[in-house]
């Protein structure tokens, strides 16, 4: 094997893995890129991250000692990527880790057996440094490793520690790779820590000793563990001797990619090449992101892929490419990573179908953003400024779906700046009258989790049993444990095992009773705390209980008949969509609660009235079908195996639950269902539309309330048959004449109208008032219509030259105008367009048009007059 294939990235992949193997390591597929029950990380940023919990002791993990390649995105250097050699917003982190195995000894002596022995890095070339006080590390280094102590350096805090914002942290020790003298400073004292880039970092070994919480204080974890994390592009880059991450394959693909897309040759001008590897980086992350179920937005985790997307087609732009490309680099890296994570070719269509619509929709505002933002610069370069206003950063947010940083980018390019805290300010008023506007529709969703409790897992017993005897664990009152609760107090009760479903997974949480002798209490909502406690929130009706007394549990069993109703129809929908739509609908979201059915799915066209009543048909075909539907536990790969369809973005472990409706669906799903899809007995959809970018959702009602629902549009149409006095067989006839009619009436008062107008049009002729020379006709009329407006300037045109028209029509709660110049004025430079404008204006409303005709609306007709005396005024001074 030459160096390489020997230090290619799918070989340094593989050969790691199996070592760990070989050192008794569970070896794991990586984690999505989205974190789990964290809320102190977007996006999952190294190999440890989505391992927290097993570090804490909060989580058991598989194994004490794992292993795997996790998919990591940082855009916190993303302005460095394609400027530096190692720079990327996504890696792969090659990490091992020991949840309170092993320490020290063998993380030590197992990497520096890896890089000598299976990769056959020259000993000479590899230097460490260790945490200055770490005396143990060293000694590991020196005496056990062999390793001279002239290549052992002792660093600060600032090197040698490692951890992030919340969670497991420690003293590191790192590996370095000297990349030859040439390379660097070239000052004889060089070594790791030194600025210049002869020694690269390959590797850190982090000895996780402590839990670090939000208010940054480090508590002792129980057991010592290990965390290592070895850039994977970074390592395969040094040990092939490349000039960048970008100058290795599989990356170099893209690179050639664009180079065939721009027709231009990488290497050539730095700052084009600087373009290509943005495009090359951006389109790797964007397509593991919405691979791992992220969807471009603007919040959170969206934004940040939004924010890559868009860089990444603006700097083609740059390269002069003027057409959608980035589907064609996603395809390369589709194509080129597939083999190790095969959740990419799975998800090849949708991948692309997001790319594409993303890049579609910036397409479209793109080349106005960036002239709008040129004027800009343009004015602040004019006006000896050299800041940009945040107003204006927040219009091309707002309306060009310019990310701020990507304006700001390009202020900077051209040595101007944002100002930020403007940009921030508005935005924040923003999002607070979207908060405000979303408050008022009123969800109060589960609040109280604002306590800390330690209970044994609840045991459900509710996919049998609708109630059943337990045993009273804790009791919550006012957010602090309680020995008691008594009648008339609310709180939250947990039980050592319960009936009641905690609301997971789409599925409302039950409600019911809880009763002993003299104690009846009702459940109100039932929620989960920390994955496995379940806790019932409850009214005290009657009576007291205390800690450690017996209840009976059961829960309202038609209420969960009917969830259980619409939750197998969800399923039965689900599969519809595929089977009509395609095999890239994937679930978004679910709500499934007694009274309807909310699915959220991707899918990205509209879809039209008879394809949602071909979805309708065929629920209800399987309905009707009388599937019998069942429940198994397997193990996750046996269930992936049979073809059950697991969450998009969901990560599951061990034993999962598969619910099966005949073999016509078959999903991963804790929820629960009826046995016979025969007892939904009808499923009717309610609305469907879309809610996002690639995003749509179907709500639905089955059962008792889809019969309500169609009794309902049954008195609607014997309501209507009665009101028009005619059978329903003849309802759409009659209504369909009635609407000529209607319009035959409208022509007729038309007609009418014009007939007054007339009779009446001497009067109006005279209806004028002479300023500087010209005539100015404003004439306010009560209730006629555009077109009477017109007819009436148009008589007045017939008859008059030098004039100007401005005629109001009060329609009670609003006002109409009109407005016509003659031509001899026209070609004097008076605008109707103008005229009306400020008359509109006035009145509340907008509206321009042609030099010689306008027309526009107000929303206050007691403005009309003050309108006419602004246009009079503004008359005046024309002359
Ligand atoms: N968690 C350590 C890192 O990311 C290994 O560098």
């Amino acid at each position: 094997m030459d160096n390489l294939d020997r230090f290619s990235i799918n070989n340094i992949r593989k050969e790691f893995m199996d070592f760990f193997k070989s050192k008794e390591h569970l070896t794991e597929q990586s984690f999505s890129l989205i974190p789990k029950n964290d809320k102190s990380l977007l996006l999952i940023g190294a190999g440890m991250a989505p391992m927290k919990r097993y570090f804490t002791g909060a989580e058991i993990p598989p194994s004490n000692r794992m292993a795997t390649c996790q998919k990591c995105v940082r855009t916190g250097d993303i302005d460095n990527v394609g400027i530096t050699a190692r720079h990327l917003t996504f890696f792969e982190m090659l990490g091992n880790f020991s949840f309170g195995d092993y320490f020290k000894d063998e993380a030590i002596s197992w990497a520096w057996e890896f890089l000598t022995k299976t990769l056959k890095i020259e000993e000479d070339k590899l230097w460490v440094t260790v945490y200055e006080e770490d005396t143990d590390a060293e000694k590991i280094w020196h005496e056990k490793v062999g390793v001279p102590l002239e290549r052992i350096v002792r660093l600060g805090k600032d090197d040698n520690f490692w951890e992030l914002e919340v969670g497991p942290s420690g003293p590191c020790s790192e590996i370095y790779y000297d990349t030859g003298e040439g390379k660097g400073c070239g000052l004889p004292d060089c070594k790791p820590g030194c600025d210049c880039n002869r020694y690269i970092e390959i590797w850190n070994l982090v000895f996780t000793q402590f839990d670090k919480d939000e208010k940054g204080v480090y508590h002792p974890l129980p057991n010592p563990n290990i965390d290592t994390g070895m850039g994977l592009e970074r390592v395969a880059t040094v040990l092939q001797g490349k000039p960048s991450v970008f100058d290795v394959e599989p990356l170099l693909s893209i690179i050639k990619k664009i180079e065939e897309i721009t027709n231009l040759s990488y290497g050539k001008d730095k700052n084009k090449d600087t373009a290509m590897k943005i495009i090359c980086d951006h389109s790797r992350a964007a397509t593991f992101m919405i691979g791992d179920g992220v969807i471009p937005s603007n919040e959170g985790r969206g934004y940040v892929l939004r924010r890559l997307i868009r860089r990444a087609i603006r700097k083609g732009k740059f390269l002069g490419i003027h057409r959608e490309f980035l589907t064609e680099t996603v395809q390369v890296v589709i194509n080129e990573w597939e083999k190790a994570y095969p959740e990419l070719s799975e998800k090849e269509s949708y991948i692309l179908k997001v790319i594409n619509l993303e890049e579609e929709k910036f397409k479209i505002t793109i080349d106005q953003g960036l002239e709008l933002l040129q004027k800009e610069i343009q004015k602040i370069k004019e006006a000896d400024k050299h800041v940009l206003d945040g107003s204006i950063a927040f219009k091309l947010y707002d309306t060009y779906g310019f990310p701020y940083e990507l304006t700001e980018e390009i202020l900077n390019e051209n040595d101007f700046e944002l100002d930020k805290e403007e940009f921030l300010a508005i935005m924040e008023e923003h999002r607070k009258m979207a908060r405000e506007a979303r408050n008022k529709t009123g969800s109060s969703g589960w609040k109280n989790k604002d306590f800390n409790i330690d209970a044994a897992k609840t045991i459900f017993t509710g996919y049998t049993e609708v109630s059943d005897e337990a045993e009273v664990l804790k009791i919550i009152v006012n957010g602090v444990e309680n020995n008691t609760i008594e009648e008339g107090q609310s709180g939250f009760i947990i039980l050592n095992k319960t009936p009641f479903y905690a609301e997971s997974g789409g599925q409302v949480g039950d409600t019911g009773k809880l009763a002993a002798d003299e104690f009846e209490a009702d459940v109100i909502s039932t929620n989960k705390y920390n994955k496995d406690i379940y806790i019932h929130e409850a009214k005290i009706m009657k009576g007291s209980i205390s800690v450690g007394d017996n209840i009976i549990a059961s829960i309202d069993v038609d209420k969960r008949k009917n969830i259980a109703k619409n939750h197998t129809s969800t399923h039965l929908l689900h599969k519809v969509l595929k089977q009509i739509l395609g095999e890239h609908v994937n679930q978004a979201g679910s709500y499934v609660s007694e009274e309807r059915l909310r699915f959220d799915y991707t899918h990205f066209e509209t879809i039209d009235e008879a394809t949602i009543k071909e979805i309708e048909r065929r629920v209800n075909k399987a309905i009707f079908a009388d599937y019998k539907v069942f429940t198994d536990l397997l193990d996750i790969e046996d269930a992936k195996k049979s073809g059950a369809t697991a969450l998009f973005d969901e990560k599951y472990d061990g034993v999962v639950r598969v619910v099966s409706i005949d073999t016509f669906s078959k999903e991963l799903c804790g929820g629960t269902h009826i046995n016979e899809t025969g007892k939904i007995g009808l499923f009717k959809i309610i609305s469907e539309g879309s809610i996002a970018s690639g995003v749509r959702r179907i709500e639905a009602i089955t059962g008792k309330a889809a019969l309500n629902y169609l009794n309902y549009l049954n008195d609607l149409v014997d309501g209507l048959s009665e009101t028009m006095k005619t059978t329903r067989e003849e309802l759409l006839s009659k209504v369909n004449n009635l609407k000529k009619e209607l319009k035959d009436k409208d022509k007729e008062i038309h007609k009418l109208n014009n007939e007054i107008l007339k009779n009446n049009i001497n009067e109006i002729l005279d209806d004028y008032e002479e300023i500087n020379g010209l005539k100015l006709f404003a004439i306010k009329t009560k209730d006629k219509d555009a077109n009477s407006l017109r007819e009436m300037a148009d008589k007045i045109k017939d008859k008059n030259e030098n004039c100007i028209i401005i005629l109001a029509s009060d329609l009670g709660n609003k006002v109409l105008f009109v407005s016509s110049v003659t031509k001899d004025l026209v070609k004097k430079g008076i605008h109707a367009g103008n005229i009306i404008k400020t008359a509109a204006t006035v009145a509340g409303g907008g509206g321009g048009g042609r030099p010689d005709f306008a027309q526009a609306g107000g929303k206050n007709p007691e403005k009309i007059n003050e309108a006419f005396e602004v246009v009079k005024n503004q008359i005046k001074e024309i002359n």
